[in-house]
């Protein structure tokens, strides 16, 4: 049936085989970082309808209204509350990686998330009929260990579904679905389609849907060959999995590879992680890993996700465009995603093998050091100014200093008018 979607005279001779595999990608990024994206954006939109329900549904239980710092409070909780919940997921994850690794099953695990997902969906879809803020809270937390777990599992998946030749893509996809998520997010988070007052919960209850089609579609789907090789020494499921996810053909020599690993496994011990810390062949790959994890997190990109509304009202952007400039933003993240996923020398692919190791580093922060740079010099400074006049700045750049005034009205007028659903 699926056949049809891949006309045979268009076939390309080198994705057709592959069909499984791609198919399975995108089952895996549908349940695991694309979840985790879409939260991250996703907690902008109703911001202020939430808020005015935990006041409201205070006013009705105890006949007064909440102090303002209060309501801040428990909403600066609601949003927080996600990151614990993915903190504890991340733990309870790695552990039971490490203590069961002879028997993970990385698909039932994958599941037993979504049943989490739905779980916290099924809170935030009744709380505001239950009145209860306490159940966003609860939901949000949910959300959180689920993510945790499926951002530890994803990666993990679709590594070890992928052939050698194809891990430096498939892992990229990771990143490809987390940003497609926050985009996601972003746009249905707009109040013309679930961000008004009246749907938001559907909104936080949405990301459900993304765990059913998981859930549902998984089960078609093959363990990871490393894993019925290794830990279950199942050649023929191996050998079946491959064939389902790779095509027909000789796949001997990856199975080989996976052997290889095997017996490079059963040689290693699991390391603490103290263990970690101290020792002296991992050192460089700890430094880089937590250089490029705090850049990753203190270059603000989560910081505009959870506050935009904060962050663009300081930069003096108009209220109702707010929504817009930060789906511009999650547009941007998705596009260079997707871009990175298309360098051949990607990182997983560099540092296993080759001797080439540091330098493909060298080649990002060429292209961060780069970034960088390039906006010092051309991103102008915001603050104090109102949208015309940054536009303005952003046009001196764009058509040199003579033309600033030629899309000074260019402002679709419709936006103007935003209707409040
Ligand atoms: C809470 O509700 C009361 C009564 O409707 C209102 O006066 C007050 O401004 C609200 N507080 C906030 C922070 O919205």
């Amino acid at each position: 049936e699926t056949d049809s979607l891949f006309p045979a005279s268009r076939t390309d001779t080198f994705i057709q085989p592959f069909r499984g595999l791609f198919q399975m990608i995108l089952v895996l990024g549908i349940g695991g970082s694309f979840p985790y994206g879409f939260h991250i954006s996703v907690i902008n939109y109703p911001s202020v309808h939430i808020r005015k329900f935990i006041n409201e549904t205070w006013i009705e239980r105890h006949g007064s209204p909440l102090h303002p710092e209060t309501i801040m409070l428990l909403w600066s909780f609601i949003v927080s509350v996600y990151g614990i919940g993915g903190f504890l997921g991340s733990i309870c994850c790695g552990k039971y990686q490490t203590e069961q690794i002879n028997n993970f099953f990385l698909v039932e695990c994958q599941m037993c998330t979504n049943l989490i997902m739905l779980v916290a969906a099924l809170f935030m879809a009744f709380s505001k009929t239950a009145k209860s803020f306490e159940m966003i809270l609860v939901g949000r937390f949910l959300y959180g260990i689920g993510t945790g777990f499926s951002l530890n599992i994803h990666p993990q998946y679709v590594g070890e579904i992928s052939p050698k030749k194809l891990r430096g893509f498939t892992n990229s996809t990771v990143a490809v679905f987390l940003t497609l998520g926050k985009l996601t997010g972003q746009v249905i988070g707009l109040r013309e389609i679930l961000g008004s007052e009246a749907l938001w919960p559907w909104l936080l209850a949405s990301s459900g849907l993304s765990a059913l089609v998981q859930l549902v579609t998984l089960p078609f789907f093959p363990d990871s060959p490393s894993y019925l090789l290794i830990q279950k020494g199942n050649e023929e499921a191996c050998r079946k999995a491959i064939r389902k996810l790779w095509g027909e053909g000789d796949h001997q020599a990856e199975i080989d590879d996976i052997m290889k690993e095997k017996v490079t496994m059963t040689s290693t011990k699991t390391l603490r992680v103290l263990e970690v810390i101290k020792e002296r062949s991992l050192r460089w790959q700890l430094y880089i890993l937590m250089t490029v994890m705090t850049t990753l997190q203190l270059c603000g990109i989560n910081a505009i996700y959870f506050y935009s509304f904060e962050v663009f009202h300081t930069a003096k952007f108009e209220e109702y465009l707010i929504p817009y400039v930060s789906l511009g933003v999650g547009l941007c993240e998705c596009l260079s995603s997707i871009l990175y996923s298309y360098i051949p020398y990607s990182v997983s692919h560099f540092c296993l093998q080759d001797n080439l190791g540091p330098f493909c580093f060298l080649i990002f922060l060429g292209i961060l050091a780069l970034s960088a740079i390039f906006i010092y010099l051309y991103l102008p400074e915001t603050k104090g100014k109102s949208i015309m006049e940054i536009k303005a700045e952003f046009n001196k750049l764009n058509f040199g200093k003579k033309e600033t005034s030629v899309t000074e009205n260019s402002f679709p007028k419709e936006q103007l008018f935003c209707t409040k659903l």
